[in-house]
């Protein structure tokens, strides 16, 4: 290909690309399926390889391009950002509007825009000619710091904003982890001995403060719009806030408007208010209240500024989920490295609904910081994971019969030697036939996102292992029922029925298969990463590091982790003898077969078991098609929690509705 034909193509696959992030992150809508994007991403990189003059800063090969820093730099604001108030309690929150009411001089009922008050960290994007130039943390309002390579790198940030789009865009917003994101790193994080975050917040932030790009590029954040600074050469000024988000998401930015809503007057905001606070738990991130603005642009003018705060807008705050009880004893548990967990068993204690009677301290480290000892009162919360915090101890409670937790010098199950390796936080069991982590790799292998092998749980895998009939993963494939029946509480149906999971799960997609191995800084999208590129194991056993590592977001750690697996002979052998078990995960290019040709699927509400991309994936993959909208088209709507008026269509207009359950069901089937 000579130059001007690369140039020409590059264009191309650089807008298709992009158009593809934007229906994908931002509008939640892909039309295309990963296997077809890496494809463009691919073709890009080789082209950028072969003309690297051609590489723009806005090509989507940059998210990741920068060199480490030392430092930031600072980052002034043209507009200061401000913080907002807190209004706690319905009096609070009616002195607040009548305020703005007294100001304006008004007795009319206020338009207020609802917003969610996403718990992560303010950020400030600027956009010239379209072109993204800078992004910033807050600071201290007037100067942040200079973070542009790390906000580059989340996906949910255009580089460029959609045309016709103003000359000189500020825009700010929230950077954020989802819920299930959050755990499942912190999960990776522990196994990894690496300290763990408290709560998604704290991940965030620790995540967009990493000097090294490429490790902000690999911490699953996201981000939401929901305010500007300076807006210059605009078409047409939003003379409301609402109209500014609509706008906001037609230039490419991400904005809750699904979660948004107008309100006229003080009560309705607080009705609203009420009915959010009940449906927080269901929401896929942390917010820690309602956002109340005034919605008319121009009102906010009159109303302006001050110092700290803006007289327009208000945080009507939840309050916090956070319960005072007594630390009965701390359990260290195995995982499937040898990390060995602290975790602390409470005197059982409702939690905003919740009864709580464990929390992870994550490690001594943490132990001594918070110095919890047996026997503590202690306030816990709830910030974001499945376990709750230790967020301090109540010393002045103390009666002097506390007793601390030393760190192991032995691990708590097979007694052999813990200790912590050199730049670790946790302690670790330097077994490495510990039967511990025999076991919870096996409940790792078993589980939901990786083999998927129902009704291989926990006490299952205890009795399996106590009786001597596995010694590792390839056994689980050599189990007879008789086999089976040897365990206690287990009959000829429920042994029937493992065998049926365990023949299923031969065949799983090689990335669930990849991840359910365990390798060493391999999660979920890492997984699929490996998979997509080599679409066997065969292959992927015979990359080089040097292959490893021209995959878009592969780094170093993961390269020499699967290099290492594969040639370490214990782990050829097994999968050797996996393989004569009859595991043959299957490769994921294109569409696996087309049962579901012709049907169209949509989804609606909060699913709990997969993400809505995962879901529209499995459609897609079996030739079906996932749309946005429900019409007389549709062939079934999946409703999650929540559904809402997507629900009461399909029901008028008598399109089959699926529960959860009931497509997952039909996924398997197919
Ligand atoms: S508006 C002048 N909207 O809350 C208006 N802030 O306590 C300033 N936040 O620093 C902010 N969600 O980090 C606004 N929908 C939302 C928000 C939001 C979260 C955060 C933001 C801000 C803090 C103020």
């Amino acid at each position: 290909m000579n130059r001007s034909d690369a140039q020409i193509r590059h264009q191309q696959l650089r807008e298709r690309i992009e158009h593809h992030d934007y229906l994908y992150y931002v509008l939640d809508r892909p039309e295309i399926s990963d296997a077809d994007y890496d494809l463009l991403m691919r073709e890009l990189l080789a082209l950028e390889a072969a003309f690297p003059d051609l590489v723009t800063a806005d090509s989507p090969s940059q998210r990741v391009g920068a060199k480490p820093l030392d430092k930031f730099a600072p980052a002034p604001h043209a507009v200061p950002m401000l913080s907002l108030e807190n209004a706690l309690g319905e009096n609070e929150w009616r002195e607040f509007d009548a305020r703005a009411r007294r100001f304006l001089a008004t007795e009319d009922e206020l338009d207020y825009v609802c917003e969610m008050k996403l718990d992560g960290v303010a950020v400030e994007l600027v956009y010239r000619q379209g072109l993204l130039e800078t992004g910033s943390t807050r600071g201290d309002g007037l100067t942040g710091e200079n973070i542009t390579e790390n906000l580059k790198t989340l996906p949910t940030v255009p580089l460029r904003l959609r045309a016709p789009h103003p000359q000189l865009l500020e825009v700010r917003g929230e950077v954020y982890m989802d819920l299930s994101d959050f755990r499942a790193f912190n999960r990776e994080r522990e196994e990894e001995g690496e300290a763990t975050f408290a709560n998604p917040r704290n991940a965030a932030a620790g995540s967009l403060r990493q000097l090294d790009p490429r490790v902000t590029a690999r911490r699953p954040l996201k981000i939401f719009c929901y305010g500007v600074g300076r807006i210059e050469g605009v078409d047409e000024e939003p003379a409301n806030h609402f109209t500014l988000l609509e706008k906001l998401g037609g230039w490419g930015l991400r904005v809750n408007l699904q979660q948004t809503r107008v309100l006229r007057g003080a009560a309705a905001v607080w009705e609203h208010y009420a009915q959010l606070l009940e449906r927080r738990e269901t929401i896929p991130y942390e917010i820690d209240g309602l956002v109340a603005k005034v919605n008319s642009r121009a009102l906010q003018d009159e109303l302006g500024a001050k110092s700290r705060s803006p007289r327009w807008a208000v945080a009507l705050k939840f309050p916090p989920r956070q319960a005072q009880t007594r630390v009965e004893d701390i359990l260290p548990q195995v995982g499937r490295t040898g990390a060995i967990t602290p975790v602390a068993q409470l005197e059982p204690v409702q939690v905003s609904g919740v009864t709580v009677s464990r929390a992870s301290l994550h490690n001594w480290d943490e132990i001594a910081r918070l110095d919890v000892r047996i026997g503590d009162q202690v306030v816990v919360e709830r910030a974001g994971d499945v376990i709750p915090d230790v967020v301090r101890v109540l010393t002045e409670q103390r009666s002097g019969d506390e007793r601390p937790l030393p760190p192991p010098r032995s691990c708590p199950v097979c007694g052999s030697e813990a200790r912590q390796l050199p730049g670790e936080v946790v302690y670790r069991c330097l077994n490495p036939a510990c039967p511990a982590k025999l076991k919870e790799t096996i409940r790792h292998f078993a589980s939901r996102g990786a083999m998927d092998i129902e009704g291989l749980g926990e006490r299952t895998i205890d009795q399996l292992l106590r009786l001597g009939l596995i010694r590792d993963l390839a056994d689980l494939y050599a189990l007879s029922k008789e086999d089976l029946l040897r365990c206690e509480r287990m009959g000829e149906k429920s042994a029937a029925n493992l065998l049926a999971a365990l023949a299923a799960s031969r065949r799983r997609p090689l990335a669930r298969f990849l991840y359910a191995l365990g390798l060493r800084h391999v999660g979920e999208h890492g997984a699929k990463l490996l998979a997509r590129r080599f679409g066997s194991l065969e292959a992927l056993s015979e990359a080089t590091q040097e292959e490893l590592l021209a995959i878009h977001e592969i780094g170093p750690q993961v390269a020499e982790s699967v290099t290492a697996f594969f040639r370490d002979s214990g782990n050829r052998r097994l999968l050797e003898r996996l393989r004569e078990g009859g595991v043959r995960p299957e490769s994921e290019t294109g569409p696996r077969d087309a049962t579901l040709s012709g049907k169209t699927f949509v989804f609606t509400g909060t699913l709990t078991r997969m993400t809505r991309q995962q879901a529209e994936a499995m459609v897609e993959q079996r030739g079906g098609r996932a749309s946005g909208s429900v019409s007389r088209k549709t062939s079934y709507l999946v409703a999650g929690d929540d559904a809402g008026s997507k629900l009461d269509k399909a029901r008028e207009l008598g399109v089959a509705v699926l529960g959860e359950d009931d497509f997952l069901r039909m996924m398997e089937d197919q």
